[in-house]
């Protein structure tokens, strides 16, 4: 496939499109900021007229595209002005998906996030493990992205061929970042993250499920490691963060507090990359 891939030079970014080319896809990255070359255009994604032509066709670059895969946005509050957070990246999703639709591309693969399903949970969720049914946000880097879910979910229906999904990524460990789990035995460790992690290979590998998998509609998924990233069993972690919420029946004590089901039962894909194979508290 020929992929337009956003955000190419962030963390994420760099590991999907790595991954995409070893499998033996055409990807061009467009970002804010890269590496000048064959496989990179510079493009402001707030500009619609840069989002709409890059779309369509960018010399020596590219005259067709068969999928976008969007993962551009500013990651976190604080960066910015948390205004400046909402407005570029609800700004960004909405040029790339309606430059999409009227360039006629019909698969797109999103990042979505934890935070627009209750981060940092300050506010109990109302079960656990936490899933796609549970939708909430206390931040503008949140609102942004249930904002953008809830307009994929009324673009899929201008086109009965359009395939948008959204990966609900919860916090994403790139390589050298495991030290932090020096801490897991902390219980205030990763709380906020209701303890979940994803290494960013595998935030890649999702990225690759869900082009394979892509079908007309638009569904959210959650992407998040099988695994707790808190060295306490987590029965023991539901109870002490949010006594009185139901929890699971089964819920073992490594099990993760949000689940990525969604994903293994509909997209095939889960998590193989753990934190104790990278670190030994
Ligand atoms: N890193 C995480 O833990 C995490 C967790 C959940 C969701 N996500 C989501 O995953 C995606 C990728 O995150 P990341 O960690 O790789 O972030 P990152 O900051 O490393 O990369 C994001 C890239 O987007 C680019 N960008 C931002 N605004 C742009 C614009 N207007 N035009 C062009 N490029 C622009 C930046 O220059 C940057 O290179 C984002 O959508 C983020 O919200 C990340």
């Amino acid at each position: 496939m020929r992929i337009l891939l956003t955000g190419s030079s962030g963390k994420l970014g760099r590991a999907t499109g790595d991954r995409l080319q070893d499998l033996g896809h055409e990807v061009l990255g467009v970002d804010l900021h890269g590496t000048a070359g064959a496989g990179f255009t510079r493009v402001d994604l707030q500009d619609y007229g840069q989002v709409l032509d890059t779309m369509l066709g960018v010399t020596a670059r590219h005259s067709g595209l068969d999928a976008v895969v969007h993962l551009a946005a500013i990651p976190v509050n604080g960066i910015v002005p948390d205004v400046t957070t909402f407005h570029n990246n609800v700004t960004a999703t909405f040029n790339v998906a309606f430059a999409a639709h009227r360039a006629g591309i019909r698969t797109l693969v999103v990042a979505s996030s934890i935070t627009a399903m209750g981060f940092p949970f300050e506010v109990a969720p109302p079960a656990l493990p936490v899933d796609e049914d549970y939708t909430a946000a206390f931040t503008t880097y949140g609102l942004g992205k249930v904002v953008e879910e809830a307009m994929f979910g009324q673009l899929v229906g201008w086109d009965p061929e359009l395939s948008i999904t959204a990966l609900r990524y919860t916090n994403v460990v790139g390589e050298g970042e495991w030290g932090t789990f020096a801490r897991a035995g902390d219980p205030d460790y990763r709380r906020d993250l209701l303890g979940s992690y994803v290494d960013v290979r595998d935030g890649a590998e999702a990225v690759v499920a869900a082009l394979t998998h892509a079908r007309p509609g638009f569904e959210a998924y959650v992407i998040a490691a099988p695994d707790s990233g808190v060295d306490i069993p987590s029965p023991e972690l539901a109870a002490r963060w949010f006594p009185g919420v139901p929890v699971a029946s089964g819920l073992g004590d490594r099990d993760p507090l949000v689940s990525s089901a969604k994903a293994a039962r509909e997209l095939g894909w889960t998590a193989t990359r753990l934190w104790r194979d990278h670190y030994s508290v």
